[in-house]
């Protein structure tokens, strides 16, 4: 069977016709074009069937694609996801050029602090250390001690082995740190338009009308829906869960590509899709893809004096790991 006919065959299930029909020769372009000029596509899970299943070399968790993308040996890397997550790319491997499709693929985390807020915090908190999430600029991270995803945030505050941390810039993802260890945590005041506006409610009525349903949810969900639900994890671990428990009936209260590009590895499982879309997220297509790695243009640049810096705070990061 041909590699285009694997993979209709695997996202037909989620991907209607009439839209394969309009993505079908991107996948093979792009596909093709990878091969000649040596690229890697890392893809987050968040990015849509059609480019998890049809063109990424590596689809997974924003600590995931940092790491993966320290270890390439390809000459180019085209990172589908946002642009915090193709800076930190960049950082982990600086000789590589770093593409991402579309320069608008912004965060509304990474957008909500910056590195003079970093200056301003540590001189309210002289000597507290700065703890940031990777949802960040690499001018953030810069002045960040170091930095953390949703699935080491607490390992990573707990690595310090300091009494008190300044976690930015994720309020929610703050509080679920603090659920969780004992560390005095500064939080900000930064919240994810994805995540946030889940509602407990929400989660509840779903509960009542699927009895037995398991009910994951994002750490950057406000509090009472996390408590409202069986567990917390980070998007991989959403992955882990769903493989390993094959629960008849889950909601993933998160983005709404995960449930589509779980889906097709778990047949058996039924997905309850209530969710909300990441609107950077899905400003990547597979036509953007394709003109930014045969133009090789959008590359994701960064001040020496920035990246030395930031480079530290995400590898500290990776050394901890998950
Ligand atoms: P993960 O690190 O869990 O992949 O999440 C990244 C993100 O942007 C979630 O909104
Ligand atoms: Fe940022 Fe939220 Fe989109 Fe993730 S889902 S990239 S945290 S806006």
């Amino acid at each position: 069977m041909s590699e285009i006919n694997k993979i209709y065959n695997k996202i037909s299930k989620v991907v209607p016709d009439i839209e394969w029909d309009f993505h079908a020769p991107y996948i093979e372009k792009i596909n093709k074009l990878k091969k000649e000029k040596n690229a890697v596509i890392l893809a987050h899970n968040y990015q849509t069937p059609e480019i998890y299943h049809g063109v990424a070399d590596i689809a997974a968790d924003s600590l995931a694609l940092a790491i993966e993308a320290a270890k390439t040996t390809a000459d180019i890397i085209v990172l589908c996801g946002v642009h915090f997550m193709a800076e930190t790319a960049k950082l982990m491997n600086p000789e590589k050029k770093v593409l991402i499709p579309d320069m608008n693929a912004g965060c509304s985390l990474a957008a909500s602090i910056t590195g003079d807020d970093v200056r301003m915090l540590r001189e309210k908190y002289p000597g507290v250390p700065v703890v940031s999430y990777v949802n960040t600029s690499a001018e953030v991270k810069a002045e960040t001690d170091i930095c953390c995803t949703s699935a080491n945030a607490v390992k990573v505050v707990e690595s310090l082995g300091v009494d008190k941390v300044i976690f930015l810039p994720d309020h929610y993802l703050a509080n679920y740190v603090q659920k969780n260890t004992k560390v005095k945590i500064i939080s900000w005041q930064g919240t994810c338009v994805v995540h946030e506006k889940f509602t407990s409610n929400e989660v509840n009525d779903i509960r009542k009308q699927n009895p037995g349903i398991k009910i994951i949810a994002h750490p950057e969900c406000p509090p009472d829906v996390i408590t409202a639900s069986d567990f917390a994890g980070s998007t991989s671990s959403m992955v882990k869960y769903v493989k390993n428990n094959q629960p008849k009936k889950v909601l993933l209260v998160t983005e709404c590509s995960m449930s589509d590009n779980i889906q097709i590895e778990n047949p058996n499982v039924e997905f309850i899709k209530p969710c909300n879309l990441c609107p950077y997220m899905k400003k990547i297509t597979l036509k953007k893809i394709f003109n930014c790695l045969q133009k090789e243009n959008n590359e994701i640049k960064i001040g020496h004096n920035i990246s030395a810096r930031a480079r530290m705070s995400v590898q500290r990061m990776a050394e901890i790991g998950r």
